[in-house]
């Protein structure tokens, strides 16, 4: 098998796997209890908490753990906006994933005014319209570090100094970004920060969120006193354990992963360019965080195109995985100008810390194949822009 969907999720890694087997055989207390076995868990998320917020120069204490990226990301503009019961305005962009997309609308229908600020053609926000966009009335700004489609990297200190100027509250979706790039809330200058293990070689189900000390902001779910009373429920343990260790081989790995998936990419990158006819790289070219790599294969449909990459085992994306089937065409592609029947020629690798150059050789020659046999058949006209 060759995965090739990284920025869907990530396989565990063996070192994650072993410390949540271990981990779940060892330990079944409640953190919340006083005697022994419940102050050993306690202990254990303790630490977790400490090494996740060191890899983006955090305190302990501003990390919330959640359930996912996506709770995280409601958490952060939700818990906001009702502690500034007299804002109700947002800013966000046209490219959000749909942790955020989905949240803006809900709030648009209670009322609250959304502003989505476009991109340019690679992606990146425009920052004048951000500027323009904020009012007295804005609560928060959320725009994500890097792109899941594209990898397209945001300016995100920028923003945050636009914003401190004018006493906004500043959000980033750093999922996809954590791992590939540098997260570090005090360079990014953020007041709140989301994170998800499962895009970092980690279990699926847990995330966090960064909340700089002093903002205000309300609890997300109500209950016990468990993550200082902000979300309350007896915690996902061995989740939180795996999401620890995952950060923990993450930082041992950073600069060799890093190096070796950027080339591999790279690689590839040069390699579909020079081996397939009319094909448009989406995103920026250099602006971008590696091993992503987003093509548009003009005159073919993309699920054609990941479905016989299926039968040979090698597995990519269209579009974002949670839009999966959900819409006919990603309204990222559509953001940056995309023409529709071009945006659905569009496929999306994202390579990992498991991909090795031999996957990178077998794509470039069974990929050509594919998209000149289907080009064959297509009764679709190449139109190139
Ligand atoms: C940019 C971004 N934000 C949020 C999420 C959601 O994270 P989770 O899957 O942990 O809910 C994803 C996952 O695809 C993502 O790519």
């Amino acid at each position: 098998m060759i995965y090739l969907d990284n920025n869907a999720t990530t396989p565990l890694d063996p070192a994650v796997a072993e410390k949540m087997s271990q981990f779940i055989k060892e330990h079944f207390g409640n953190p919340s209890s006083l005697y022994p076995i419940g102050r050993k868990v306690k202990e254990i998320i303790t630490e977790a908490r400490e090494v996740i917020a060191k890899s983006i120069g955090a305190l302990r204490t501003e990390i919330i753990f959640t359930s996912s990226g996506t709770e995280a990301d409601n958490f952060a503009i939700r818990g906001t906006l009702d502690a500034l019961p007299e804002k109700n305005e947002i800013i966000t962009s046209a490219i959000e994933h749909p942790a955020i997309m989905n949240t803006a609308a809900y709030l648009e229908k209670k009322g609250v005014k959304v502003t989505y600020v476009p991109v340019d053609e690679y992606g990146t926000v425009d920052l004048d319209y951000l500027k323009k966009a904020i009012t007295p009335q804005t609560a928060i700004i959320s725009i994500m570090q890097a792109n899941n489609e594209l990898g397209t990297i945001q300016p995100i200190e920028k923003i945050s100094k636009i914003a401190k100027e004018r006493g906004v509250l500043v959000h980033t979706d750093a999922v996809q970004a954590f791992g590939k790039m540098d997260v570090n809330v005090n360079k990014l200058g953020v007041d709140l920060l989301s994170l998800s293990a499962h895009k970092i070689y980690g279990p699926k189900g847990v995330g966090a969120l960064y909340i700089r000390k002093g903002t205000d902001i309300w609890p997300f779910i109500y209950g016990g006193h468990q993550e200082r009373e902000m979300r309350a429920g007896t915690e996902n343990t061995v989740g939180i354990a795996g999401f620890a260790e995952a950060v923990r081989v993450m930082t041992e790995r950073k600069d060799k992963d890093k190096k070796r998936i950027a080339k591999l990419a790279e690689q590839l990158k040069k390699g579909i360019e020079e081996k397939i006819p009319q094909v448009k790289f989406n995103g920026h070219e250099t602006n971008r965080m590696i091993g992503t790599l987003n093509f548009s294969f003009y005159g073919l449909e993309a699920e054609a195109i990941l479905l016989a990459l299926a039968t040979k085992e090698i597995y990519v994306s269209t579009g974002s995985a949670c839009s999966e089937g959900a819409e006919e065409v990603s309204h990222v592609l559509e953001a940056i100008g995309l023409r529709p029947e071009v945006a659905r020629s569009s496929i999306r690798m994202s390579l990992g810390r498991f991909n090795t150059e031999e996957d990178a050789k077998t794509v470039l020659e069974v990929l050509p194949e594919i998209v000149n046999r289907l080009r064959e058949i297509s009764a679709l006209d190449i139109d190139e822009d």
